[in-house]
């Protein structure tokens, strides 16, 4: 077994995949261990997940900095006082300056409710119907300086059902969501992904562009 290996989660919302990352966490033999949730908003439903949890929280709200990167150098700052080896976003409504994303490159992951590159930013549940996909997903990769575009780690593709609604569709990826997150940090922490020039490595081996492919 791998030494633990200490993470930071961000986020800024209810934190239903950061219950999934506690709850996967919570099987004894995990390498996991959730040092830290941070969050720029105070109310987030998800500090309140972890403080149950028995998990240390911050909230630093980014209306009070004067701009994108002396809000997230006071960010480093609280996530580097934990000295995490991985920083999860999971719903961090934020984008992230250059120089954030350089100072955890290659400890960075993000998850993304599309079978990306397909649907950057948001209402992706509602764009999947809108453009007739017979598929869609979920995407978790290792965060670059492209919003929503660095190297894919693993995606969960669900098939697409003619009465799907964006909310029935939002709640079938979410499930799958909860499920390649804890999979993908479990890698990590592992020691059997990283990050490459050539792009994502899962077992010394070069995934595919897609990621590691989960389908339903
Ligand atoms: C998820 O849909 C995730 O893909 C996106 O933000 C949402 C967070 O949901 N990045 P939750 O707060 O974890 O429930």
């Amino acid at each position: 077994m791998s030494a633990t290996c200490d993470v930071v989660v961000l986020l800024s919302g209810t934190g239903s995949n950061l219950q999934a990352l506690i709850d996967s966490t919570r099987t004894g033999d995990s390498p996991v261990r959730i040092a830290a949730v941070i969050s720029n908003r105070a109310d987030a439903y998800g500090l309140q997940r972890a403080r149950d949890a028995g998990i240390d929280t911050r909230s630093l709200d980014h209306k009070a900095f004067e701009g994108r990167e002396a809000f997230d150098a006071a960010l480093i700052e609280r996530i580097d006082a934990f000295n995490p080896k991985l920083v999860v976003l999971a719903g961090f409504m934020r984008i992230l300056s250059a120089g954030f994303v350089r100072h955890y490159q290659g400890r960075l992951l993000n998850i993304h409710p599309s079978l990306l590159p397909k649907y950057k930013g948001l209402h992706t549940h509602q764009r999947a119907l809108e453009a007739g996909d017979t598929e869609h997903g979920c995407s978790v990769h290792f965060v670059t300086e492209e919003l929503d575009g660095g190297p894919l780690v693993v995606q969960a593709v669900i098939p697409v059902e003619l009465q799907d609604s964006p909310q029935s569709l939002a709640q079938r990826v979410h499930a799958q969501e909860h499920l390649i997150y804890p999979m993908a940090v479990r890698w990590f922490a592992e020691g059997r992904l990283s990050l490459s020039e050539q792009g994502a490595l899962l077992d010394d081996t070069l995934l595919a562009a897609s990621g590691h492919l989960i389908r339903t």
